[in-house]
């Protein structure tokens, strides 16, 4: 099948490939580049597990052509920590309010919490659950997922974060 040429940013590094129309993003991320935090999880757009960050928004890399994303700027999991190699908060307080275990779900997860805390800088619990629907996870139960959420937009609020009694 001929090949397209595409250009974009990823992570913020150029890159310049050769495509066939029919990749998804997500193979052309994992196979082609290397990329391989991204996972794939179904194949009915359901599990998130591909989340990436195009152009400011949460894109599911498996419903989305390598070809639709020329000329965008994205950004991946190994994109998410800080130019110093330290951990980006979200990063961070998954790590430290359990909010992994397979990790499978993980790299879609953070992906996606990071731009929903660029939407919405100090979610509610209903709204980060709401916020998160479209990632799905099975060791955690999400309980731990939406704290070290919370935890994050409270750091990036310059507040403490105080659990919920339970
Ligand atoms: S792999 Fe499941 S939504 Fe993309
Ligand atoms: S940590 Fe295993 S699927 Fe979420």
């Amino acid at each position: 099948m001929a090949k397209s040429h595409v250009k974009m940013t990823i992570n913020g590094k150029p890159v310049e490939a050769l495509v066939e129309p029919r990749t998804l993003l997500i193979h052309f991320l994992r196979e082609q580049l290397g990329l391989t935090g991204p996972h794939i999880g179904c194949e009915t757009t359901h599990c998130g597990a591909c989340t990436v960050d195009l152009d400011g928004k949460s894109v599911k890399a498996c419903t989305i052509f390598a070809v639709q994303a020329d000329g965008g700027e994205m950004l991946t999991i190994e994109g998410m920590a800080n130019p110093d190699g330290s951990l980006h908060v979200l990063q961070e307080t998954f790590r430290e309010h359990h909010g992994l275990q397979c990790g499978y779900c993980t790299p879609g997860m953070i992906t996606r919490a990071h731009r929903l805390l660029q939407e919405n800088k100090d979610p509610s619990e209903s709204e980060i659950r709401h916020g998160i629907a479209g990632n799905l996870c099975r060791c955690t139960g999400y309980q731990n997922i939406v704290k070290a959420i919370q935890a994050a937009a409270a750091k990036l609020n310059g507040r403490e974060f105080k659990e919920a009694a339970e």
